[in-house]
C-alpha cells in the first residue's frame, strides 16, 4: 500500500479511493507526488476522485507530480482501464480544479511490443 505523509513524518496506509484525504492529510499542503500508482485504481472515474482531492487540499500554488504508466498515443494494443492518454489525464486535471496541467516527460515509449513496464510519463498540475 501507498502512503500518505503527514506534516509529523507520520506515514498511513490509506485507500486512496475512498475518502483518503478526509482525515489524514493536514493541510496546507504544499506538494503531492505519485509513482506508478494510480493506474492501479482501475478506471478513470477513480483517478479522477483523486485528482478532485489532490486539487481541494493543495493549497494555492502547490503542486501534483504523477509520474505513471500512460497509454501511448500511438497504442496499437488495448490497455488496461487504469492506463490512459495523456491528454486525457490532462483534461480530468483540469475538469477537478488543477490551473495549469500538463505532462513534462513521457518515459520508455514502447509501441509495438510493450511491457506492463514501459510507457510511463511526469504529469505535473498546480492550483
Ligand atoms: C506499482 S505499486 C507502486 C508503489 C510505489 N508508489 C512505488 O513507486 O514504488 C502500486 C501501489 O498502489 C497500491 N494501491 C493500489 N490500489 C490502491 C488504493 N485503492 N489505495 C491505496 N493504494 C493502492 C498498491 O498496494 C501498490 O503498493
Amino acid at each position: 500500500m501507498n502512503e500518505v505523509i503527514g506534516s509529523d513524518h507520520e506515514f498511513h496506509d490509506k485507500n486512496f479511493v475512498a475518502g483518503w484525504a478526509d482525515r489524514f492529510v493536514p493541510t496546507p499542503v504544499h506538494a503531492i507526488v505519485s509513482t506508478w500508482a494510480l493506474h492501479d485504481l482501475g478506471n478513470k472515474e477513480n483517478i479522477y476522485v483523486v485528482y478532485k482531492r489532490c486539487a481541494q487540499v493543495l493549497r494555492h500554488g502547490g503542486i501534483f507530480l504523477n509520474g505513471d504508466f500512460i497509454k501511448p498515443d500511438k497504442a496499437i494494443y488495448e490497455y488496461e482501464p487504469g492506463r490512459f492518454e495523456i491528454v486525457k489525464h490532462i483534461e480530468l486535471m483540469r475538469d477537478v480544479g488543477f490551473k495549469k496541467a500538463e505532462c513534462l516527460i513521457v518515459l520508455e515509449e514502447e509501441i509495438e511490443s510493450p511491457t506492463a513496464a514501459q510507457n510511463y510519463a511526469c504529469l505535473k498540475a498546480t492550483v
